[in-house]
C-alpha cells in the first residue's frame, strides 16, 4: 500500500449469492482491526445488503450510494461509523460503511435517471478517502456485468472474483477475470467461497492459474452459522476462533502486502 492513497479493492461475482457481502463485511472489519482505516462501499445497487452484513438495520438508513449518485446528496452525508458497534478502537484501527439504501424509490431513482455519472463513483470513493483519511476502500458490488460493477472494476487496484467452486463459479468467474484484465485492474484474484469440507485446497489453486489465469486469494470454507443467520455485524467479529474467520484473515493479509 502507497501512504495517502487507498488500495482499493472491488469484490465482485458472475452468480449472485456467494457471499460478496458477508466477504466485503468481514475482510473490512478483519483490515481494521489490523490497523488500517477501511471504507467499505454498497456499490450493489440494485439489491443492496452490505449495511445488514455490517450490523446496521434498515431503519437506520436515510440515504446511501444510490441517492448520491443521483445528486440527492454529498458522500459525506451517507458514511457510517462503524467503530462503536464493532469494538474498533478508531484511530489507526477504523471502519466505516457508505451505504445502500432499502428504498424502491432510491432503488429505483438511478435506474429512471438512465445516463447517470458512472464516473461520481470513483469522485465519491475519492472523496470518501480524503475525508476519513482511508487506507483501504473495499467495494461491494451486484453480480454480473452491469454499470456500477464495471466502474467499480475499473478504479479498482485489486480485484476479487468470487465464486463457489462449482459449475457456474467455473463458468462466468473466468470471464469476469478476463473483464478485469481488459480493464487494466492490476491484481485480479480469484475468491472461493463456500468451498464444501475436504477441497484439496492445491486443487483450486490450479483451477485458479489455469481457468482464471489468476492467482487464488484463498477458499472460504463453509460456515453453518454464517448461512444460519447468527451473526449480526462483521461475521469475523462474532466468531473470532471461526476457521472462516481464519481464512478471511489471510486474505486480509494478502491485500495489505504489497504484490510480490
Ligand atoms: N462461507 C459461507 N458459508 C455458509 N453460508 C455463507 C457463506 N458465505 C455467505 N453465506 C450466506 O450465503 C448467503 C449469501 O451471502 P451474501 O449475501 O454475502 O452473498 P452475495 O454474493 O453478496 O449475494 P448477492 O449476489 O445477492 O449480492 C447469506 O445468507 C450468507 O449468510
Ligand atoms: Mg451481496
Amino acid at each position: 500500500m502507497t501512504p495517502g492513497t487507498p488500495l482499493i479493492v472491488t469484490v465482485h461475482s458472475w452468480g449472485g449469492g456467494v457471499g460478496k457481502t458477508t466477504t466485503v463485511a468481514s475482510l473490512g472489519y478483519l483490515m481494521a482491526r489490523a490497523g488500517l482505516r477501511v471504507g467499505l462501499v454498497d456499490a450493489g445497487l440494485q439489491a443492496p445488503g452490505l449495511h445488514l452484513a455490517c450490523g446496521v438495520p434498515d431503519g437506520l438508513l436515510r440515504q446511501g450510494v444510490a441517492g448520491y449518485l443521483v445528486g440527492e446528496c454529498g458522500i459525506g452525508d451517507i458514511l457510517h461509523d462503524l467503530g462503536p458497534s464493532t469494538g474498533l478502537p478508531g484511530g489507526p484501527g477504523a471502519l466505516f460503511l457508505a451505504p445502500g439504501v432499502v428504498d424502491m424509490g432510491a432503488i429505483a431513482r438511478p435506474a429512471l435517471a438512465g445516463q447517470y455519472d458512472t464516473g461520481l463513483l470513483h469522485e465519491g470513493v475519492r472523496r470518501m478517502a480524503g475525508l476519513l483519511g482511508l487506507d483501504v476502500v473495499v467495494i461491494d458490488t451486484h453480480p454480473g456485468v452491469n454499470h456500477e460493477a464495471v466502474h467499480a472494476l475499473a478504479l479498482a487496484d485489486v480485484c476479487l472474483v468470487a465464486a463457489r467452486p462449482d459449475l457456474r463459479g467455473m463458468s462466468g468467474g473466468p470471464l469476469l477475470a478476463d473483464m478485469s484484465r481488459r480493464l487494466s485492474v492490476p491484481r485480479p484474484l480469484v475468491l472461493f467461497t463456500m468451498v464444501p469440507p475436504g477441497t484439496e485446497h492445491a486443487a483450486l489453486d490450479d483451477i485458479a492459474r489455469r481457468r482464471y489465469e489468476c492467482p487464488m486469494a484463498g477458499a472460504l470454507p463453509w460456515a453453518p452459522e454464517l448461512a444460519a443467520g447468527r451473526a449480526a455485524g462483521p461475521f469475523a467479529a462474532a466468531f473470532p476462533a471461526h476457521p472462516l474467520t481464519a481464512a478471511l484473515d489471510d486474505v486480509a493479509r494478502l491485500l495489505a502486502q504489497p504484490r510480490t
